[in-house]
């Protein structure tokens, strides 16, 4: 299925997606453990997704590790999660960047805890002239932070006097964004069963299309990916036009 999704429909592979990885918390006390096991099962599944990422020679791909409203969750899981990160890092970023992988941290990343910030630089350094799929991590991310943060910089900017109020339009706003470079969303999956974005990617989402799944991350399959991506090829995108076919009348 992945050879087919290659060859055939490449060229209406989306250029970015983005994916809110929910529902481990439940899918873990469904079966009576702990949400901690939920968090460690999501890893597994991320690493696959990647894989297949990789293999369909997909662009960028943003996914969604830790909201800057996660905080809030009880502070056993929040050292949880912060050490998982660090694992994962600590494991993974070999063998990211044999796939040619280019990883990017984006959020508030200077408050997260200090190894972890070394961890995450160290990673970006080590892959930062690879080629392949732009992987974006959004940890202590928020779309609402974001754009507080890029308006901060553009006011520095006007201060400063290196720009004029009447030069910011998007292109200049989008250019203090975490995400600056990257394509905007084609496609935002959720899964986990509940329909709203929490924050994620405000501003590049702005024409996504999405699509949300019941199925809990950790039992995200790569199959169950490229269904969504095969649903994406067929989306009918307007972007605010009328289909070519009706531009004439
Ligand atoms: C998503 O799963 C992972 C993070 C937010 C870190 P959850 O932990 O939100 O799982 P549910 O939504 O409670 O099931
Ligand atoms: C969104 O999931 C954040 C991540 C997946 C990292 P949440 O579980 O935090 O979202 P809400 O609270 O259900 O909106
Ligand atoms: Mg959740």
């Amino acid at each position: 299925m992945q050879n087919e999704m290659t060859e055939k429909n490449n060229s209406e592979l989306p250029n970015h997606v983005g994916i809110i990885m929910d529902g481990n918390g439940r899918w873990a006390e469904n079966l009576g453990l702990m949400r901690s096991a939920g968090h460690l099962a999501g890893v597994k599944t991320l690493k696959q997704i990647i894989k297949t990422a990789v293999n369909i020679n997909l662009k960028t791909l943003t996914v969604y590790a830790f909201s800057t409203e996660n905080w809030k969750r009880p502070h056993t899981e929040v050292d949880f999660l912060m050490h998982l990160f660090s694992e994962y890092l600590e494991k993974e970023k070999r063998e990211l960047n044999e796939k040619n992988v280019k990883i990017h941290f984006i959020g508030r990343i200077n408050e997260l805890p200090q190894s972890l910030i070394s961890q995450a630089h160290d990673a970006e350094e080590m892959m930062k002239k690879n080629t392949g799929l732009k992987f974006n991590v959004a940890t202590n991310y928020g779309g609402q932070d974001e754009i507080v943060r890029a308006t901060k910089k553009i006011a520095e900017k006007i201060l400063n006097g290196e720009l004029k109020i009447d030069e910011i339009d998007a292109k200049i706003f989008e250019s203090q964004l975490d995400t600056v470079g990257d394509p905007p969303i084609d496609l935002l999956i959720r899964t986990g069963g509940d329909l709203r974005i929490s924050n994620f990617m405000l501003w590049q989402s702005a024409y996504s299309e999405f699509w949300f799944t019941e199925t809990n991350f950790p039992e995200f399959t790569p199959e169950e990916f490229l269904k969504a991506l095969k649903d994406f090829s067929k989306r009918d995108r307007r972007f605010g036009n009328v289909k070519t076919s009706q531009t004439k009348g």
